[in-house]
């Protein structure tokens, strides 16, 4: 059978590095659609059609977002999520099952009968969820294990980028840390060193000093302080540039580039601070130019998608290219193979395409067909997170003013970590919500965004005041 055909070219794990790929069928991936639903001519109708069932696997702000998009789609009826969150809730019926419980999540979308499923978080599909699913017969959106390693390992996609020409910044994999401390000696200052491994994007060490890198190395390797994820390390160089975050819908062979974003790392204004899961985002940057875009288009976009698929691990779902600007021209400070949180949640909202048409031919391998649009506008994300976040915070906080986003066209409550607790919505986590507004333009935008984060209140409401302060600059 088809699916028996598609076994053998998995791989069964998903740290393997250059060295040891498996060479596997690197043709176009066929995939078994729900049922008896087999790859066929006929083209709407092999998809899930209409009525569709939808499971998003996920539980923050970027399945929010495609939550929400999925809601708009004209082919949706029903929306599940698991496990979901407060605001998703009242567009989907959550359900308490774990993004790690692959078997309880196929279980239930046999069950449940689900026609197609998005995984939304990086965790599930580097542990190979995709895989679960199309074993089952399942359709589902996402790169099975064997591609998500893209993001799941650094040293994997660095090596990637080497074999494959497609810029990046230099640098050296270890897994030994005497010889990473013996290569810092004659490194030049700052340097960059990443665990190898998913770290909640909290493994990268910037170090001005060697004394710093050191520890930095002490602290990957011999500590632990990211697990199992400094089992390997990258040491990197170090670059300078602005930053801009590309997500791309990606078929195995076609890929169709969405518009720009630019994230906000770090925990308070000014840049300063600790890194975090992101503090804000606005799209389209205005910093990405069509010479970037062109450049991009040439050296890192299908160069990606052809250098995995010559790999054999074709990779379908979403990637996302983290790029610096440099004064060498774009380089890709990382890839992730999901959408990004908080870009999903500007960009999203002005895809003009319905989302389940686009996702659906990525996994049927006809995306060249798709016209991807975005509306000629912009968005502002401002993420409102619990005072102390990333270090430690306080949950089960009472929200009000939520109901007010319900009634202004253009502005989205997008919730991160947020829960139900005696019939009132509370914080459940340290991102808490994302407060989304479009405008004409990224000034009006920001505008309307600032403006939305006083319709919301809880206590130890923390936000930045600078999200899109670089767009005065542009
Ligand atoms: P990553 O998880 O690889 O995207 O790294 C997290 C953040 O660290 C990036 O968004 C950059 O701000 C910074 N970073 C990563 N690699 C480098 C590098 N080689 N040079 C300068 N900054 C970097
Ligand atoms: N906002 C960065 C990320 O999703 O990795």
């Amino acid at each position: 059978s088809l699916v028996g055909s598609e076994m053998c070219i998995r791989d069964s794990d998903g740290t393997g590095r250059m060295g040891d790929f498996t060479e596997g069928d690197s043709s176009d991936r066929k995939r078994k659609g729900n049922g008896e639903r087999q790859k066929s001519s006929c083209r709407r109708i092999d998809t899930g059609g209409n009525n569709m069932k939808v499971l998003i696997v996920g539980s923050g702000g970027r399945e929010h977002a495609i939550a929400y998009s999925c809601a708009k789609s004209a082919r949706v009826d029903k929306i599940y999520c698991a496990p979901g969150n407060a605001g998703i809730g009242q567009i989907a019926e959550c359900v308490p099952i774990g993004a790690m419980e692959f078997e309880k999540l196929a279980a239930f979308a046999k069950e449940k009968e689900i026609d197609f499923t998005i995984i939304g978080m990086d965790d599930p599909l580097v542990g190979g969820v995709v895989d679960v699913f199309e074993a089952e017969g399942l359709k589902v959106f996402g790169p099975r294990k064997n591609a998500a390693i893209l993001e799941g390992s650094k040293a994997f996609s660095k090596d990637l980028m080497k074999k494959y020409n497609i810029p990046t910044a230099g640098y050296e994999n270890f897994d030994d840390a005497d010889k990473a401390l013996a290569y810092l000696e004659t490194a030049k200052m700052p340097i960059v060193l990443k665990a190898d491994g998913l770290a909640l994007g909290k493994g990268v060490l910037i170090c001005n000093t060697l004394e710093e890198a050191k520890a930095g190395v002490k602290e990957i390797m011999l500590d632990k302080k990211f697990g199992d994820a400094g089992n390997h390390m990258v040491i990197e160089e170090f670059m300078t540039g602005r930053e801009v975050s590309v997500l791309s819908f990606v078929d195995g062979k076609t890929i169709k580039i969405m518009s720009s974003a630019q994230d906000h790392k770090r925990a308070q204004d000014g840049d300063k601070g600790l890194n975090t899961g992101g503090m804000g985002t606005f799209s389209p940057s205005p910093f990405y130019t069509k010479e970037v875009d062109e450049f991009c288009k040439k050296y890192v976009y299908q160069a990606t998608v052809d250098a995995m698929a010559a790999e054999g691990r074709p990779f379908v779902g979403v990637i996302f290219f983290g790029l610096m600007l440099t004064e060498d021209g774009p380089k890709v400070l990382e890839y992730n193979a999901r959408f990004g949180d908080p870009e999903a949640q500007v960009v999203l909202p002005r895809m003009k395409n319905d989302i389940i048409d686009v996702m659906e031919a990525c996994v049927d391998g006809r995306l060249d067909e798709i016209d991807l649009q975005f509306e000629d506008n912009a968005a502002v994300c401002v993420v409102l997170a619990s005072d102390g976040y990333p270090v430690s915070y306080e949950k089960g906080k009472e929200i009000s003013g939520l109901e007010r986003f319900e009634k202004e066209e253009g502005y989205y409550c997008f919730h991160a970590g947020t829960a139900w607790k005696d019939g009132k919505i509370v914080t459940n986590g340290g991102r808490v919500l994302g407060v989304t507004a479009k405008g004409a333009d990224l000034k009006e935008a920001r505008a309307n965004a600032y403006k939305a984060t006083e319709w919301v209140e809880f206590s130890n409401k923390y936000m930045r005041h600078d999200i899109g302060k670089a767009i005065d600059e542009a």
